[in-house]
């Protein structure tokens, strides 16, 4: 099994460029299943969770093929089999993004109930709700929700809590039904817009995305189109923080600040200094960083996704920072790993205190999901000595070519089996 070695102490310098945003792709690769036609897309990320997808849509009888490094055209006029197995389910909790889709196109789906996984319980209640809203008929039976629906009819659907990939879902599912559908608290991600950008351009007649209430008004099919996936603005921070901790000097092209205020904003505080291009984000950080205290909810305050890396950086900073995590109820696995790397931290209920540290220390230390194993490179880069992270597997999941890309910053990163 593949580990990461990193040899901390590098300042990084000099420019990388981001991929596609991975949260984006999933959705969007899952909006081919509504039309017959193809859907062309570009700026795709090369990551396990894509290719798993791919495969998933692959067993439904979607053709797909490859255009260069980050093309992919997907023809949804075989598909024969709506059924997500338990197999693939159980790798990724997205598949559930293939719900909606599925049952407003093939009138039936049966997907497997993904488990629990690492950072939480993470039902799918919400997806179950707002399809039972638009008349499906739905049963959970051996682990499969199974739903039906001849056609699915629009309704009012007002989720329980702020829910991205049930947004999408459920988005997706009222672009082929008999009416309008209203989603209120829908979650407001840039993701969720750059999904409804794609349908509008598949010919869905939606209004209101990114704000709290989307608009979907149902037409009889969805036509072929082309779309490119917005930036990653999860790796774009996960990179902007790498390079804080060392006290380097990087920039980022292919991306946006536009979606990472909350982030860019933490970052100054913590004492760097961002500059905001169109297409790319210069950072340069102080001597010394400062700790910043932070609150993670839905967009666009502080992303849950980004909470992990930040904890790294309070590990070394100035001072004493309050994590409050309030998305996920089980997501600090990653303290105890940058514990073992010599840091402060102390956790109280959905709190976590971040004493600064003069040094860390390099140590073996377990990858435990995607954002947690970012933050262990971030104190990898920064500890004295070795840091050798096991189950990168999870990084790949979600990083795009990271050795290089950190490498080409000057890291000193090694993947090691
Ligand atoms: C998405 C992102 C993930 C990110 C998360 C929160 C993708 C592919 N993944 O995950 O990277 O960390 O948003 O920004 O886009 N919940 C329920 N019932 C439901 C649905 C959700 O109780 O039916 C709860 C979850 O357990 C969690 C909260 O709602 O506590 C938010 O989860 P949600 O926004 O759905 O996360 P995902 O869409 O799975």
């Amino acid at each position: 099994m593949d580990k990461l070695l990193i040899r901390g102490g590098s300042v990084l310098k000099g420019e990388v460029a981001m991929s596609g945003a991975k949260n984006a792709a999933l959705p969007i690769l899952c909006a081919s299943l509504l039309s017959a036609d193809p859907l062309e897309l570009g700026n795709v990320p090369q990551l396990n969770d894509i290719s798993t997808m791919l495969r998933l849509l692959g067993d439904m009888g979607i053709g797909v093929r490859h255009e260069g490094d980050d093309g992919l055209t997907l023809d949804g006029s075989g598909l024969n089999n709506p059924v997500a197995s338990y197999e693939m389910v159980k790798t990724m909790r997205a598949s559930i993004l293939v719900l909606g889709p599925l049952v407003a196109r093939c009138g039936e789906a049966r997907v497997s109930l993904p488990g629990g996984c690492a950072i939480g319980a993470r039902p799918v209640d919400q997806h179950i709700k707002g399809l039972q809203a638009m008349g499906a008929e739905v049963t959970v039976e051996q682990g499969y929700v199974h739903a039906r629906a001849s056609r699915l009819k629009g309704a009012r659907i007002c989720t329980d809590m702020v829910t991205v990939t049930g947004t999408e879902n459920l988005m997706m599912a009222a672009c082929l039904a008999d009416g309008e559908t209203i989603i209120e608290n829908a979650a407001r991600e840039p993701e969720v817009v750059d999904l409804a950008n794609c349908l509008v351009a598949m010919g869905a007649r939606i209004s209101g995305a990114g704000t709290d209430i989307i608009r979907i008004q149902g037409v009889e099919k969805l036509h072929g189109a082309r779309h490119s996936i917005m930036p990653d603005r999860i790796e774009t921070g996960t990179y902007l923080c790498a390079a804080a901790v060392t006290g380097g000097d990087i920039r980022l092209t292919r991306t946006s600040a536009a979606y990472l205020d909350s982030v860019v904003d933490k970052l100054m505080d913590a004492g760097c200094e961002i500059v905001v291009e169109r297409d790319a984000i210069r950072l340069t950080a102080p001597a010394k960083l400062k700790s910043v205290s932070l609150r993670t909810a839905p967009y666009p305050a502080f992303p849950t996704d980004m909470q992990a890396q930040f904890m790294a950086m309070n590990c070394v900073a100035d001072g004493v920072a309050t994590i409050r995590e309030t998305i996920f109820e089980n997501r600090f696995m990653h303290v105890s790993e940058l514990m073992r790397l010599g840091a402060n931290i102390q956790i109280e209920g959905n709190n976590a205190i971040v004493r600064g540290v003069d040094r860390l220390e390099g140590a073996t230390v377990m990858a435990t999901d995607l954002r947690a194993s970012a933050s262990l490179i971030i104190a990898g880069l920064v500890a004295s000595g070795e840091t050798l992270i096991d189950r990168i597997y999870h990084l790949d999941r979600g990083y795009e070519r990271i050795e290089q890309k950190l490498a080409a910053l000057g890291a000193s990163v090694e993947r090691v089996r």
